[in-house]
């Protein structure tokens, strides 16, 4: 008995994930995106899953199979991954964002196919809402994870983010390091809770840095009902 309400803690709860990258359309058959897999993102959404979570996973392209008893939500760009989040946030309990959301997008989307004309092509682009900020902005009770994905600088990007944005806790990410970051099984990562509180893990398989994340969303949920 206190396995299974060890393993079904998260029962009742709503969890929203977002994964994968988004793809910014330039014209037709053209987009701007970048490598990320959806790896990390939907090892969490099924992490959370296996506790007995209800899981929303709003997801950009990829070609992973969908953990069992998630329900997803398959978007392209920022901003429909901006609406679908929207549209969960005020019902559910925690997210977690680990879609690697362009930052900018092309101003205007040709209609057509752009021919090959010019010696050159310049595509004007224009930012995309942070969707993580205005989550921050808006919070209630929920409790909000993101990501850093850093080249440089990586505990000091990633607090600057947690504060910025008003997480509960960002999982820093060094994506220059072998066997981190995009495409891969494993990663690499610091944990850093609100307090500053900062957990190096070792070089773990995503499906491992799942659980222990989900473990400590887990804590915060219990803690703060
Ligand atoms: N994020 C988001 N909306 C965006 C950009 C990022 O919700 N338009 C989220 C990501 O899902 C991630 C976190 O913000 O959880 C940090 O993303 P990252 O790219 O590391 O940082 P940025 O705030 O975009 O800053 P920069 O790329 O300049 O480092
Ligand atoms: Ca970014």
């Amino acid at each position: 008995v206190a396995l299974l309400q060890m393993s079904k803690q998260l029962s009742g709860k709503r969890i929203l994930v977002t994964a994968a990258g988004t793809r910014e359309p330039i014209d037709p058959v053209r987009y701007i995106g970048n490598r990320s897999s959806g790896k990390m993102g939907y090892a969490i959404a099924q992490a959370a899953a296996e506790r007995g979570a209800e899981v929303i996973l709003v997801s950009g392209p990829s070609g992973l199979p969908t953990p069992p008893g998630v329900s997803v939500r398959r978007v392209e760009t920022a901003l429909q991954m901006r609406d679908a989040v929207l549209a969960e946030f005020d019902t559910v309990d925690a997210v977690i964002k680990a879609a690697a959301v362009a930052d900018y997008r092309p101003e205007l989307a040709a209609d057509h196919k752009i021919k090959k004309d010019g010696e050159t092509l310049t595509v004007s682009l224009i930012k995309n809402p942070d969707i993580l900020l205005e989550l921050g902005q808006k919070k209630k009770q929920q409790i909000l994870v993101g990501f850093a994905a850093e080249t440089q600088e990586l505990l000091l990007h990633a607090r600057d983010k947690l504060i910025k944005k008003n997480l509960d806790l960002i999982i820093a990410n060094d994506v220059t390091l072998p066997g981190a970051g995009f495409n891969v099984d494993t990663n690499i990562v610091k944990l850093i809770d609100k307090s500053g509180h900062v957990e190096e893990l070792p070089q773990l398989s995503k499906q491992q840095i799942a659980t222990i994340v989900i473990d400590k969303i887990c804590a915060m949920l219990t803690k703060s009902t």
